[in-house]
């Protein structure tokens, strides 16, 4: 047994909770959520916040060209072996305390504790923040760690608009601290990272603790569709090229399509604009998006089918035309089974009830599950609600999931099963 599976060092529970509670004061809402939407001037504010944090305990800060951000503990004999542990500070519009933060400022209340306690582990232990987790101002989600492992162009990432037609490359160089280190090439040999569910499995089995087994796939799509801007007093009902109209029967059916589908499937139009916009006049443009679900892909595929039918269709019904885009189709993905044991072992060292899961919400961990081996840990969250500003999470299941993380860093620093190629 290596002397640091065996410590029976704790973080320290008031110091996290008092970060939470401190991060969420930058773009807070007035119902107790937070607004900092990827790349604004709250996610910037956060940012620096992190970085003040972890210089004063002498971690060595630099980000990379998507502005993801890397604090580094240096290990003491395998230096390039660096564990990963990390999550996302950007939220929803309406988003809550814990969704990104909380795996964050658990990896930070991990490497405090370290500090704390003198200890200098094997490997060195890598902070991140990961941009863009969220996907909802730019897309897609989960941008900072898929560019990271690859699986999306950095050029493309940069050259990434939002509604308003800003441009990712232009608020990073407005926006980033200058002086902060510029280091492109981090190097992972594995990564930990630990969120709330975001659902109700947890609080409803009444365990302590998640260990995540892998994540469901999920795809998103654009509508647009076109049709004719017209006068709301004088056209006929029958002469209209109405997209709102369609766009209303559009999401009628896909929902209902859905539903019938699979009892799985989650299926969600999230976001609906509509031009010109104005009370008399008929809408001759709408765009909405898609989002849907499942762990399988032929599920999916099934579902994609559905979607172009209800589009064939109705382009026949309203002689409209309407254009669906796929912009991003994220596989399901497995966790890493030795990750899993250990984060297992770690509960049962500390007494905490657990059970094995998968994860319903997307994850920066799903990014580098496919290049190096990774893990999850989830904690319950209130009634199972997210992406909410009523998100909550109790104290003491922030504190046991950080001590689990805490264990599970410790052990995988004599992980010597684990070696791959470093991302
Ligand atoms: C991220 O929060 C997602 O699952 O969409
Ligand atoms: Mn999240
Ligand atoms: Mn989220």
């Amino acid at each position: 047994m290596s002397k640091y599976f065996n410590s029976n060092i704790k973080i320290n529970k008031k110091r996290l909770i008092k970060s939470i509670y401190k991060m969420a004061k930058i773009g807070q809402l007035n119902n107790g959520g937070c607004r900092r939407l990827a790349f604004s001037e709250e996610d910037f504010k956060a940012k620096k916040l992190l970085i003040n944090w972890c210089t004063e305990i002498g971690l060595n800060v630099s980000m990379d060209p998507i502005g993801n951000l890397f604090a580094e503990l240096k290990g003491k004999f395998k230096k390039n072996e660096s564990i990963g542990i990390g999550s996302h500070l950007d939220t929803q519009p309406h988003g809550g305390k814990f969704d990104g933060a909380y795996g964050v400022l658990a990896g930070l209340e991990v490497i405090r504790t370290l500090v704390d306690n003198n200890i200098v582990p094997p490997k060195s232990i890598k902070l991140i923040n990961w941009s863009n987790e969220e996907g909802c101002r730019f897309t897609p989600p989960l941008m900072g760690s898929s560019v990271y492992a690859k699986s999306i162009k950095l050029n493309h990432a940069l050259k990434t608009l939002d509604k308003n037609h800003l441009k990712i490359e232009n608020e990073l160089q407005k926006k980033f601290p200058q002086d902060i280190k510029k280091i492109f090439n981090h190097k992972l040999e594995s990564f930990i990272e630990i969120h709330i569910e975001q659902g109700p499995i947890l609080e409803k089995s009444k365990k302590c603790i998640g260990i995540v087994t892998g994540a469901q796939g999920s795809r998103g799509l654009d509508v647009i569709i076109k049709g004719q801007d017209a006068h709301s007093g004088t056209t006929p009902m029958n002469l209209r090229k109405d997209t709102l109209i369609v766009a209303a029967n559009f999401i009628q059916l896909f929902d209902k399509r859905a539903r019938n589908l699979n009892c799985d499937l989650r299926a969600t139009v999230g976001n609906i604009l509509t031009s010109p916009g104005s009370r008399n006049t008929i809408s001759g443009y709408t765009f909405f998006t898609i989002d849907i679900r499942h762990p399988r892909s032929i599920i999916l595929d099934k579902m994609e089918t559905c979607i172009n039918k209800i589009a064939s269709d109705l382009i026949k019904k309203y002689k409209i035309s309407i254009n669906i885009k796929k912009v991003y189709n994220l596989p399901t993905v497995n966790f890493n089974t030795k990750i899993q044991n250990i984060i297992e072992n770690a509960c049962n060292k500390l007494n905490y009830t657990k059970m094995k899961m998968i994860s319903g919400a997307g994850h920066d961990a799903m990014s580098l599950a496919e290049k190096i081996p990774t893990g999850m840990i989830f904690i319950p969250c209130l009634n199972g609600i997210s992406h909410n500003e009523k998100e909550h999470a109790s104290d003491d299941d922030l504190e046991a999931g950080c001590n689990v993380l805490l264990h599970t860093i410790l052990k995988l620093n004599d992980f010597k099963t684990i070696h791959t190629p470093h991302l």
